[in-house]
């Protein structure tokens, strides 16, 4: 997304000294040598020789620079001194533009609020200056806020305004660059006809203006566009229209348009070329240090897994991009990280569902068994105290706490009466097995001691490890009852599913099996819920909202 800043004309009265250090400063800018910039910068602010106004302007470099250097608390600092300079020599436009630099310092650390109300207090200096241009970029960075939020009708309403700004005076790249917003606004609200559109719209103006470098980054738009309209084509052959392009150079759009390219093979059912696609994506980002497009590329292998049904690669690939995602978020760059880690939150735990119940559904009756274990789990684990955050994790081991039932022949799973010996040796390592399945997964603790611990007893009878009481991890314990209360209630191929009361019964009757608290509280609070055998769908809701916040 573009996010506008301001741009000053210089005194043409500065002396060339300074002239050419401004130079020297934007061009390690350019270069991303932020340090040297700075230092350019802070001995500009204290040359005499430079006019007031230029040395206001130097201000908000040296804030943005310091910003960019994730130096929040200087870069605040700084323009802070430039909102009061600006304001000691009475020029509203100049506060509104130190403003402007404040509240994209905020939007980058992901304080939105405080960044909206930044933008708008600029936009009213703007408007008592009358300066059409200032309040045209502040209503688009309004509107980027806004889409950061999620709030796409807000934010096209902001991007529209600054287009109609931008539009009466004439300025067409500026146009271009919120046409360019427009676009991705309406590709988000899943408006494709809009967004190509507003893309056209915006291809046009950057074509006018000989804007090569945007036009370019348009085209890496259009084939999301595409992509997203199962137009493969179409973005197969812009694509290859990019990779030809420079092909020595390394623009920062190659690897996205590797990942285009790995995504649309991978649609048309060709796993060879999207796999080699994304490798070279994945190589990209690597080379550029690009950790976004890394936690992209692989989000996107995950997805090639789960179409070839190779599970263990699509967790391991998921959890990479996991744990990318909140490196990213970390670095304070990106703040719509938020939302993109939501949704492959979202996509995760969506993905190790179908996986956990694609084990057990061998078995007709035992449809849905995971999610509702992870649901009753969950709900348990809330109560003992497991944050959001942890939420998360609990729930996705919850749904996969079985997985390694895949080395359990079906007709062992299948069996309604007693096992025998030897098909109860199998069914006992299901425990162990999931566990190698996940061995090479940096996954958090609490997902193995479910995999692993889950059919362990109270009195230490239980399996594999024979562990007893608190020694047993509080998450299998909880998992434990979550387990036992769900195959009791749902109806089998050998019995219908049994009353809360029946199986309450049952399960307290069984003492040496279950954490006598853990039972207790489970008990009580399924007693009375509103579960009539399984949860309702607005419960289950509740908890995937609660495991993304
Ligand atoms: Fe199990």
């Amino acid at each position: 997304m573009m996010n506008r800043r301001p741009t000053i004309e210089l005194k043409a009265a500065e002396s060339s000294v300074v002239r050419d250090s401004i130079e020297r400063a934007k061009q390690a800018e350019r270069e991303g040598r932020w340090a040297d910039a700075c230092s350019l910068y802070e001995q500009l602010v204290r040359n005499p020789d430079a006019h007031a106004s230029t040395r206001l302007a130097v201000l908000r470099w040296l804030g943005r620079a310091y910003m960019e250097q994730g130096n929040r608390g200087a870069a605040l600092d700084v323009l802070e001194a430039a909102v009061a300079s600006a304001d000691i020599i009475g020029s509203p436009p100049a506060v509104a533009q130190a403003l402007n630099v404040v509240g994209i310092v905020y939007q980058t650390s992901g304080d939105l609020d405080q960044a909206a109300a930044i933008y708008e207090a600029a936009r009213d200096k703007a408007e008592s200056a009358g300066d059409g241009a200032l309040i045209a970029m502040l209503d688009q960075n309004l509107g980027t806020v806004a889409m950061i939020r999620g709030d796409l009708r807000a934010a096209l309403e902001a991007f529209r305004l600054s287009h109609l700004g931008y539009q009466a005076l004439g300025m067409r790249n500026h146009e271009a660059q919120v046409l360019n917003n427009i676009g991705l606004a309406y590709m988000e609200l899943g408006n494709l006809a809009d967004a190509e559109a507003a893309y056209a719209d915006a291809g046009r103006a950057f074509e006018e203006e000989g804007d090569h470098a945007r036009q370019l980054d348009l085209s890496v738009n259009k084939i999301q566009l595409y992509i997203a309209g199962r137009r493969y084509d179409d973005a197969e052959s812009h694509c290859r229209e990019l990779l030809a392009y420079h092909a020595d150079e390394m623009p920062s759009w190659r690897g996205e348009v590797f990942r285009h390219m790995g995504v649309i093979s991978r649609e048309r059912a060709q796993f060879v070329e999207a796999s080699d696609y994304l490798n070279k994506a994945d190589l990209h980002a690597s080379q550029t240090g690009d950790l976004l497009l890394k936690a992209d590329v692989a989000e996107q292998l995950a997805e090639l897994f789960w179409a070839q049904k190779r599970h263990r690669e699509m967790l391991l690939s998921l959890n990479e991009a996991h744990a990318l995602y909140s490196q990213v978020k970390a670095q304070h760059r990106v703040a719509q990280i938020e939302r993109r880690n939501d949704a492959l939150e979202s996509r995760f735990l969506e993905m190790a569902s179908q996986w956990g119940d694609s084990i057990e559904s061998k078995d007709r009756y035992t449809q849905g068994h995971c999610e509702r274990v992870a649901f009753f789990a969950c709900v348990l684990a809330d109560s003992a105290g497991f944050t959001a955050r942890s939420l998360f994790w609990f729930r996705i081991g919850a749904l996969l706490h079985d997985i390694g039932k895949i080395i359990v022949p079906t007709e062992v799973l299948n069996k309604p009466g007693k096992l025998t010996e030897e098909e109860w040796a199998i069914m006992k390592r299901h425990p162990e097995a999931g566990l190698e399945l996940v061995a090479d997964i940096d996954f958090p603790g609490d997902i193995r001691a479910i995999i692993r611990n889950h059919h362990e007893r109270w009195d230490g009878t239980g399996y594999p490890d024979r562990l007893a009481g608190e020694a047993i991890p509080l998450a299998a314990r909880i998992l434990c009852v979550a387990d036992v209360y769900d195959a009791l209630t749902t109806t089998r191929s050998y019995r219908p599913g049994l009353t809360h009361a029946r199986a309450a019964e049952i399960m307290r009757s069984s003492p040496g099996q279950f954490d006598p608290q853990l039972l207790e509280t489970f008990l009580e609070w399924a007693e009375t819920a509103d579960i009539p055998g399984r949860p309702t769908p607005q419960r289950m809701a509740i908890f995937a909202s609660g495991a993304a916040s």
